[in-house]
């Protein structure tokens, strides 16, 4: 019995010396190693601990602590590494994140539970005319500053009410604001109510239904006056107590009237079909002098009634890209203008200049010119200098309008310059075919 201890103690001494050799030629088994060595001291009568650590024969079990600690070294190096990967790849979320709340178009504001704002996108420091500097730690009320809208983010605090409604933050900024309460679970107070501000600006749309419902009430308007005159001079027709002459005279009113409503009707047509969505205008290359030609031949009758000279010059040889329609339309409008707006005497003419890659096409009289404070609002619709001169000559309040929108659909613009009794000079540019 004895012998066969010393046997087995001899066969596990040298399997130990022969697993002390194996790790010193291959290091990297050394944690399996170690492993094997605490299962095999713990099965000849130490004690192995829940880490791995062996207590009992302290001598062996401190010549191979090394081994150990060597282990844990290598698995708290690659944890440290995992972690470092995670944090670079969060911080890049994060950056991610943060570029595309300050590229948002929608202003957003997030504010604690204190009221106080803690970040604060571009859009939103510049609906608020505050810099993030300013606002990120200051209270809302000093933030942001309106009203309703602090209201509003303070109730969102307090009770946990969403708010949505458009508020006029200045004269020329109005916005569609959004509060939303927020609870956070990752606060330490869960109960504690943070608040989110989102901004949209909706001035341009404002100023769309303002002019779209401004537009609607003209139109009504310029429609009711002529119908007006139509339906009274009928009536006294009707009545039949008027005298030949008159009639006559009514007659032509009634006329002149039906007139104007087709000249207006057909002018609001054009606005319409210019700007329904598929209105694509078809470019070729005009020749410039044959469309101004025909543009004169139509007006040449009227212009000599009204005892004007109408001329063209420098037009020849130029090449435009246009609808050739279209282009004749806006020479109509800036000629007729032109004619009705120019005292007997005066003279009309058209020229073209050279640019670079474009031709600036010229309406010139010598009429009664515009004042400056008019000037800015010519080209819109339904603006006229002098409402009742323009009802004298036909006019229908469209035609500059008509002309700017055709014009930018080319791709160029128009312009004026003008002196009160001197005279108007209305411009347009076009591309042309040959470079100067
Ligand atoms: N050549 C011009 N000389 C002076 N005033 C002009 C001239 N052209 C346009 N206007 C002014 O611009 C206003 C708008 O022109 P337009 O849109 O063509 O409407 P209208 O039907 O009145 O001619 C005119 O009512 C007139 O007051
Ligand atoms: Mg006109």
């Amino acid at each position: 019995m004895g012998v066969w201890v010393a046997l087995c103690a001899g066969a596990a001494l040298g399997a130990l010396a022969a697993g002390a050799a194996w790790y010193g030629v291959c290091r990297v088994q050394r944690g399996a190693f170690a492993a094997a060595l605490t299962a095999l001291w713990a099965a000849t009568g130490g004690q192995a601990r829940e880490d791995g650590a062996v207590s009992g024969g302290r001598a062996f079990s401190n010549r191979f602590a090394w081994l150990r600690m060597g282990a844990r070294a290598r698995r708290l190096a690659e944890l440290a590494a995992a972690a470092q990967e995670q944090v670079d790849s969060l911080r890049r979320e994060r950056d991610v994140l943060v570029e595309i709340l300050q590229r948002m178009t929608t202003g957003v504001v997030y504010l604690d539970a204190h009221g106080q704002v803690r970040l604060i996108n571009h859009a939103a420091e510049r609906m608020f005319r505050r810099p993030a500097a300013q606002c990120v730690g200051a209270e809302h009320w000093a933030a942001i500053g309106h009203y309703t809208l602090c209201t509003m983010v303070d109730r969102a605090l307090l009770f946990g009410e969403p708010w949505q409604g458009e508020l006029q933050l200045r004269d020329d900024l109005r916005v569609m604001a959004h509060v939303v309460p927020l609870t956070l679970d990752a606060s330490p107070h869960p109960l504690a109510r943070h608040a989110l501000v989102l901004v949209n600006d909706v001035s341009q749309w404002h100023r769309l239904e303002r002019m779209r419902s401004d537009f609607v009430a003209n139109v009504s308007h310029e429609l009711k006056t002529p119908i007006t005159a139509i339906r009274g001079f009928v009536e006294t027709l009707l009545e039949g107590d008027v005298d030949p002459e008159a009639e006559q005279e009514f007659l032509r009113v009634i006329l002149d009237e039906a007139v104007r409503m087709e000249a207006l009707v057909a002018d609001l047509l054009t606005l319409s079909k210019l700007e329904a969505e598929d209105a694509r205008v078809q470019l070729e290359p005009v020749p410039l002098a044959e469309v101004v030609q025909s543009a004169l031949v139509r007006v040449q009758g009227e212009a000599a009634r009204r005892g004007l000279a109408v001329r063209a010059e420098g037009v020849e040889g130029i090449t435009v890209w246009a609808d050739e329609g279209q282009l004749l339309q806006v020479l109509l409008n800036l000629l007729t203008n032109a004619i009705h707006y120019t005292p007997a005497g005066g003279e009309v003419r058209v020229y073209a200049e050279r640019l670079v890659d474009r031709v600036k096409v010229h309406v010139v009289d010598t009429g009664i010119g515009i004042a400056p404070e008019h000037l800015p609002r010519i080209f819109e619709r339904f603006y006229r200098v002098d409402k009742d001169r323009s009802r004298l000559t036909g006019g229908t309040g469209l035609g500059l309008a008509i002309v700017k929108h055709i014009v930018s659909l080319h791709g160029g613009e128009v312009g004026v310059a003008s002196e009160p009794g001197k005279g108007s000079d209305f411009w347009f540019t076009l591309a042309a075919l040959d470079p100067a």
